[in-house]
């Protein structure tokens, strides 16, 4: 089945950043973006996700055009089956991890996983505050907080930017198992190429163009 799909997309800010972009993603799949800094990948992302509309083209997710849906439907479609993981990681500041990820659960009405916590390892450090915690483990709460909800569909922007190696590649094992047993996707964009050939289709966003590369 088809999740989302992406036709002829183009956006410009100062200048164009990209144009022709087009892209599906179906259920158990995962999709890498690669390219260099600058290049559009986080401009692509929130566009695929909602977040911005694209100034050309249309995102159908669900297999609904998500241009044609109200406020109150695609916050809706937003709560219940997207899954967000970016840079900055919008954890609330002021409580622990524990109660970020009740938040998720009270929301989506889905039980806090405590297998989940053992796998992302921060099952020890789970009761700290969020400004307790180290730029890693903030990171793995966010995903918990994410996969605690289970989305449909996960948009991931570095999720392992600060993890070393090993935890980013445990991580993405993660996020693969996730898929297949929830029969759900994820796009995921990345400067680490490695992690990106995990995945099952590899992109390059490079000349302003989205280039298949694997
Ligand atoms: N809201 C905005 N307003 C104006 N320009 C923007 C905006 N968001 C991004 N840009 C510009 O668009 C270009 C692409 O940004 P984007 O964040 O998509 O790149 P990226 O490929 O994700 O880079 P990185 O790998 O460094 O995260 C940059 O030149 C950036 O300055
Ligand atoms: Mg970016």
């Amino acid at each position: 089945m088809n999740l989302l799909s992406a036709s002829n997309i183009a956006h410009s800010f100062e200048y164009e950043l990209f144009s022709n972009v087009s892209l599906d993603l179906y259920e158990k799949e995962s999709i890498a973006i690669i390219g260099v800094s600058g290049s559009g990948k986080s401009t692509l992302l929130h566009i695929l996700s909602t977040l911005l509309h694209p100034q050309k083209g249309d995102v159908k997710i669900l297999q609904k055009d998500i241009a044609t849906l109200k406020e109150k439907e695609l916050a809706k479609l937003r709560r219940e089956a997207l899954g967000l993981v970016f840079q900055s990681h919008y954890l609330f500041k002021g409580f622990s991890a524990y109660e970020n990820l009740e938040v998720a659960e009270i929301l989506a009405q889905k039980p806090i996983n405590t297998e989940l916590l053992q796998a992302l390892e921060i099952e020890h450090c789970i009761h700290q505050k969020v400004t307790e915690l180290s730029g890693g483990q903030q990171q793995r709460v966010s995903i918990a907080r994410v996969l605690t909800k289970q989305p449909r569909l996960i948009f991931a922007d570095e999720p392992t930017g600060n993890l070393d190696a090993k935890t980013a590649k445990d991580v993405m094992e993660l996020f693969f198992s996730y898929i297949n047993e929830h029969n759900a996707a994820m796009i995921l964009v990345t400067h680490d190429e490695g992690l990106a050939h995990m995945c099952d289709k590899v992109y390059r966003l490079h000349e302003k163009e989205l280039q298949r590369i694997k």
